[in-house]
């Protein structure tokens, strides 16, 4: 794994930002899978400057994200959706058809099987992602697999552990209005991206990457099996990076 160390976090967002730059430059119908949370709110907001100020262009990129809150409506202000249309996509030209959310409005255990199915089959049909970016959950998770004794490779319903609800409670008014499931791509899905660039900020995630780098691949560690990928790329500030 590759690690790339910038200055602050304004720095690691624009670099990251201009890779993403690179590839839809590259390949103008590239698709994209993408995460939420705090750690890319400053690469949005560069990728909205380069749209805006330096024409990038997304009339023909396609975009996933990587999970969403199960039971979450997509009007509620913490749904995936929700962040991601607000935060990047109405501010870019990229086509709504273009956009794939995870996103299923049944509860019932066999409908969310079967769409899962069919998200993973769409991604294969498009021929997996150009560019996968995610951030790091202090846990070590990836999209919303969490560490467990087996990880499930596709798409799929998953609970949420009770380090990730502490952590994502901050977002919300109390840690019981945080939704207890989560619906994320697999870490087999997570692997049909060409290439990976993980991102991580500020010093409380300097503990997780220290370990994630210096610990062998494990799935109590889900971001350890990422060694296994063949062109990823860790970006962090300096603060992140301060234990390496
Ligand atoms: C979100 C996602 C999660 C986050 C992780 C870090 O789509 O996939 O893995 O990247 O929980 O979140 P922040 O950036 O809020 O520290």
């Amino acid at each position: 794994m590759k690690v790339v160390t910038h200055e602050n976090y304004d720095q690691m967002s624009k670099n990251v930002a201009q890779r993403i730059a690179q590839v839809v430059t590259k390949k103008p119908n590239a698709v994209l899978c993408l995460p939420t949370g705090s750690t890319p709110i400053g690469l949005y907001r560069e990728i909205i400057r380069l749209h805006k100020e330096e024409n990038l262009d997304f009339s023909n990129v396609t975009a996933f994200n990587l999970d969403e809150y199960f039971g979450l409506p997509e009007e509620h202000p913490q749904s995936y959706s929700y962040y991601l249309w607000n935060r990047l996509y109405k501010h870019i030209n990229i086509p709504k058809e273009n956009i794939h959310y995870i996103r299923v409005l049944s509860n019932k255990l066999e409908d969310v099987d079967q769409y899962c199915q069919e998200h993973d089959a769409t991604i294969n049909e498009l021929g997996g992602f150009d560019l996968l970016v995610d951030g790091i959950g202090l846990n070590g998770h990836i999209g919303f697999n969490e560490p467990a004794d087996e990880l499930i490779p596709h798409t799929h319903l998953e609970p949420l552990s009770q380090s990730t609800i502490d952590e994502n409670s901050r977002f919300f008014d109390s840690k019981n209005d945080v939704p207890r499931y989560a619906l994320t791509m697999g870490m087999g899905t997570i692997f049909k991206a060409k290439q990976i660039i993980l991102i991580a900020s500020g010093s409380h995630k300097s503990e997780i990457v220290h370990k994630i780098l210096h610990s062998n691949v494990t799935t109590q560690i889900p971001a350890t099996l990422l060694h296994l990928h063949q062109n990823i790329e860790m970006h962090l500030d300096h603060e992140a990076a301060k234990l390496l």
